[in-house]
């Protein structure tokens, strides 16, 4: 122990494959970025080329004086037909964990980070119950292959994102709205089904959408312990700091029992849980959200920065989870790094706080490692420790990353 951070504290950075590594193409948003109508703003195309290009991440990784890398696997590659596990997909993982090992960086590992196989898309998606179990079998195989090489395992990323958007008014939620948007009538047309079935992970916030991801997480969970009892099993969620403004206090606690709590509930289930804190999100009498007020620092969305946020989520999750505490992710978009310098000092300061005051956490993993493809919002906006140029791939690291090296120093 110093500075109150316990030992084995894990400092790191995160990153999902479908974002960084490329050709993702037998994915479903690789359909879903490439029909008629898109939502998403551009396609995730060779990304960062991290497929290619991890040994020489990793090794910048661990320069920076970080001691965990925070990936993903990817389904659609090592699943790519149902029932066919490619060899080639696996040798590659197995490589690219044994390349942290080298490095000194223990790698925890996420099995699903919002992707899934196109043919789990044409076949009902995340509303489908079926896919529990094909995930489960996944899971399954992912662990005899590669779980001798990691300790840490997350299911599912933010199954609770879609009930979050939803309060938002953002995103399609329910078999209904997919009817109505260009994007999923395309796709079905492409698959052959009918659009209201088109049910990628992070567009099913309905009870059914709920039910499927509950059951994956645990038949998964189940089915990894199964083959390494060691290995400690967690999900991790979206957790916003969801405040009330005036007259928005029951609006807010509603909310949050539903968006937050009802997830840290299971995970009590679990190992760990993993949490990952963007900012707040205020709401009024109306339950409309509060836009931050002008003259507030905000990041490149427009929301306000707020890194204090980081304390209550934690605190709520220690609270009701009553499990160890990861941060997984934490991050800002900026085209400023000096904000993102800052913002970390403070994040790390609340970290602190945190455990001052007896909570459990173990570990501050930043969100991310290169500028990367968020999503709908395609490369625009920079939440990276390094800069990557879109035409060369060549990575600049920027201070930040330095930064978060010296500040897990400092508290090690
Ligand atoms: C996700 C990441 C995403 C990040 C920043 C989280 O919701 O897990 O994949 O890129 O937030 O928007």
């Amino acid at each position: 122990m110093s500075n109150g951070f316990p030992k084995g504290f894990l400092w790191g950075a995160a990153t999902a494959g479908h974002q960084v590594e490329g050709g993702n193409t037998n994915s479903d948003l690789w359909l879903l970025e490439h029909v008629a109508g898109s939502i998403f703003s551009e396609p995730s195309g060779e990304a960062c080329d991290h497929y290619h290009r991890y040994a020489d991440d990793i090794e910048m990784l661990a320069g920076f004086g970080m001691n965990t890398f925070r990936t993903s696997v990817e389904w659609a590659r090592i699943e790519p037909e149902e029932g066919r596990f490619d060899a080639e997909a696996i040798a590659h993982y197995r490589d690219v964990l044994e390349t942290c090992h080298r490095y000194g960086i223990a790698p925890m590992v996420t099995y699903h980070h919002f992707t899934s196989p196109l043919w789990v898309l044409a076949d009902g998606g995340w509303d489908n119950p079926r896919t529990a179990d094909r995930f489960a079998r996944y899971c399954e195989r992912v662990t005899r292959d590669l779980g001798d090489l990691f300790d840490l395992a997350c299911t599912l990323n933010e199954p609770n994102l879609p009930f979050l958007l939803g309060a938002l008014g953002l995103g399609a939620q329910t078999a209904e709205d997919r009817r109505h948007m260009p994007m999923f009538v395309n796709a079905g047309a492409d698959l052959g089904v009918d659009a209201a079935t088109v049910a990628p992970f992070m567009f099913t916030g309905t009870q059914e959408g709920y039910d499927v991801k509950l059951a994956a997480h645990r038949l998964g969970r189940d089915a990894i312990t199964s083959v390494r009892p060691e290995i400690a099993v967690g999900w991790t969620l979206a957790n916003s700091d969801i405040q009330g403004g005036p007259g928005g206090e029951e609006f807010a606690v509603n909310l949050r029992a539903s968006v937050n709590e009802r997830f840290l509930e299971v995970s009590r289930e679990d190992d760990f849980v993993g949490i990952q804190t963007y900012g707040r999100h205020v709401f009024d009498a109306e339950g409309q959200l509060v836009k931050a007020a002008p003259g507030v620092p905000v990041n490149q969305m427009g929301d306000e920065i707020y890194p204090v946020g980081l304390g209550s989520t934690i605190r709520e999750a220690a609270r009701v989870a009553r499990v160890p505490v990861y941060v997984t992710e934490n991050g800002l978009a900026t085209t400023d790094d000096t904000q993102r310098v800052t913002f970390l000092e403070d994040s790390v300061e609340v970290v602190a706080g945190c455990i001052a005051d007896g909570v459990d956490v173990r570990g501050y993993i930043v969100w991310t490692l290169l500028d990367n493809f968020e999503w709908i919002f395609g490369f625009e906006p920079k939440f990276g420790l390094v800069a990557v140029d879109r035409a060369t791939q060549e990575r600049t690291p920027k201070p930040s990353a330095y930064r978060l090296g010296e500040l897990a120093r400092s508290y090690s």
